[in-house]
């Protein structure tokens, strides 16, 4: 196992999304997603059911099926007024400038979707649109899942990035990988690649934890 020697506050705070600095000529091997996996299920599970599914695909023809939807989902998300640059619209803020920095490099990732080395997507068994009350905890049961094997690709040099623009079409992309669409749910599609370069930084958040967190009481 090759992995950067990081340590855990290094890998929970520097594991971006990572759009512009992926390798596209440089594959991937199975064994290094294998390893990541191995974290995946290592996670928690509501009622210890282990029912979280990964599928990893790196067939180009695939790829470049699903690179089609992402850039169909892409041109509708940017102009919807929750996309990150109706959000940053009219602010002069760090937050703003930040938004403006993620819409463009989501459009680089849009545009090169189909050359990303692998994309993985965790599946749920169950429609998430018919789970009522239960949704929560069906998500909370392949979302650390998911995040366990984005940190553990960060270790090994992967970036990663958490993407659901795929999922506006949700149904075609499970005809195009055989997924059964009335009995699985697709959360995300997770793209994987080898870094360009490895040193990633903290993010910015606004006012750090503090400004979002209380303690005893709602205020
Ligand atoms: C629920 C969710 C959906 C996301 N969907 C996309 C997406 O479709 N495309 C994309 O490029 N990034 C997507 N992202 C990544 C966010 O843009 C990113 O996490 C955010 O800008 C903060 O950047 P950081 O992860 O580098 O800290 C998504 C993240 C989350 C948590």
């Amino acid at each position: 196992m090759t992995t950067l020697g990081l340590s855990v506050h290094d890998v929970l705070t520097t594991t971006r999304s990572v759009r512009k600095r992926l390798d596209f000529d440089r594959p991937v091997d199975d064994q290094l997603l294998e390893e990541c996996l191995e974290y995946a299920v290592q996670a928690p599970t509501g009622s210890n059911r282990q029912g979280w599914r990964f599928l990893v695909v790196t067939d180009p023809e695939k790829k470049a099926g699903l690179g089609e939807l992402y850039r169909r989902g892409w041109e509708q998300y940017a102009g919807m007024p929750a996309s990150a640059a109706a959000l940053a619209d009219g602010e002069e803020s760090e937050r703003a400038s930040q938004q403006m920095r993620v819409m463009r490099s989501a459009a680089f990732l849009a545009e090169n979707m189909h050359r990303v080395p692998a994309m993985v997507i965790p599946c749920l068994p169950g429609r998430l649109d018919q789970a009522g009350f239960g949704a929560a905890s069906s998500l909370a049961s392949i979302i650390p899942s998911a995040w366990s094997f984005m940190l553990g690709a960060r270790e090994r040099g992967l970036g990663t990035c958490w993407t659901t623009i795929h999922l506006m079409f949700e149904e075609e992309a499970a005809e195009l990988l055989g997924i059964p669409y009335d009995e699985v749910s697709q959360v995300a599609l997770i793209t994987v690649g080898h870094t360009l370069g490895t040193d990633f930084q903290p993010a910015s958040r606004e006012g750090g934890a503090a400004a979002v967190t209380s303690w005893n009481s709602w205020d």
